[in-house]
């Protein structure tokens, strides 16, 4: 094995400790969860956010609903968290069951709250580059580059996935970075002809090793989004064998999981300083 591992667990650590001083000189914040449903690993999920949220002293409230919720019962809860003062940070669990729209609950959620920045709000100021409250996972990703001193300035960056969570948060991440950027996607094709390419290649598809050592350009740098179960155990989007050809490399797990859970805290806040400065 050739390249250096980023690793995002001391990194994560670090962060952490930062959002529990902030939460301290905050004199506490709040930050409540929605899951509806019983999906295990949105439990596993929201089982992480909770333990790193007490871990770092913010007030966290656990909101789990019946899958046969509808629609405008949680949209109706939404509007009661948004309108709670004592909640500074908010966010429902995805996937939602199939009668729910998603975007209508991203909608819905207070922007000022909007934690995992899915509103379209956020969405947008971030694709005009004013990054206010950005996917956590982005941003996570981001950390662990400048934590590497990885040059992005007039880099070929390469997003394998255009998932509004990951892909294309990090694709306008990286255009403002000055890299040259490339979103590709399951329509995209001759995949390898762009990911040979990339000096930096970010993969979020969730699918098994998709990438292989071949993809990859000698001496780049590869962050690998995916976490797929596998009867081989829990691997990534990329083959482990391109850490014989990249220069750098995240491991999975232990890379990119650890650093959104960390940031995701730090836009919780994000989200207290915001509205309690009154700047949104
Ligand atoms: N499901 C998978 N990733 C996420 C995330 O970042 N936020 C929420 N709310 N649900 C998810």
């Amino acid at each position: 094995m050739a390249a250096t591992l980023m690793e995002g667990r001391p990194l994560a650590e670090r962060i952490r400790g930062e959002v529990a001083a902030e939460v301290v000189g905050l004199g506490g914040i709040g930050l409540a969860t929605v899951l509806v449903g019983d999906d295990p690993a949105s439990e596993i999920y929201i089982g992480r956010k909770h333990e790193a949220a007490a871990a770092a002293g913010i007030d966290a409230r656990d909101v789990r609903l019946p899958p046969s919720t509808t629609e405008d019962e949680l949209l109706r809860l939404v509007g009661e968290l948004n309108a709670d003062d004592a909640v500074d940070a908010l966010l429902v669990q995805l996937p939602l069951p199939a009668h729910i729209d998603p975007d209508r609950l991203a909608r819905a959620v207070d922007p000022a709250k909007d934690v995992d920045g899915f509103h379209p709000e956020n969405a947008g100021e971030l694709y005009l580059g004013r990054p206010r409250l950005v996917p956590a996972t982005a941003v996570g990703i981001m950390a662990l580059l400048a934590e590497h001193r990885i040059l992005l300035t007039g880099a070929r960056a390469v997003v394998v996935g255009r998932s509004a969570i990951v892909g294309k948060p990090v694709a306008h991440l990286l255009l403002q970075a000055n890299a040259t950027v490339t979103v590709c996607h399951s329509r995209t094709e001759d995949l390898a002809r762009h990911t040979l390419d990339a000096d930096v290649l970010v993969v979020a598809v969730g699918d098994a090793e998709v990438v292989t050592a071949d993809m990859v350009k000698t001496g780049s740098v590869v962050v690998d989004v995916g976490m797929n179960r596998t009867e081989n155990g829990l691997v990534g989007d990329v083959d482990p064998d391109a850490a014989d050809v990249a220069a750098f490399i995240t491991p999975v797990p232990g890379g990119v999981g650890p650093m959104t859970i960390a940031c995701l805290l730090q836009n919780a806040v994000r989200c207290a300083r915001l509205r309690r400065s009154g700047t949104y």
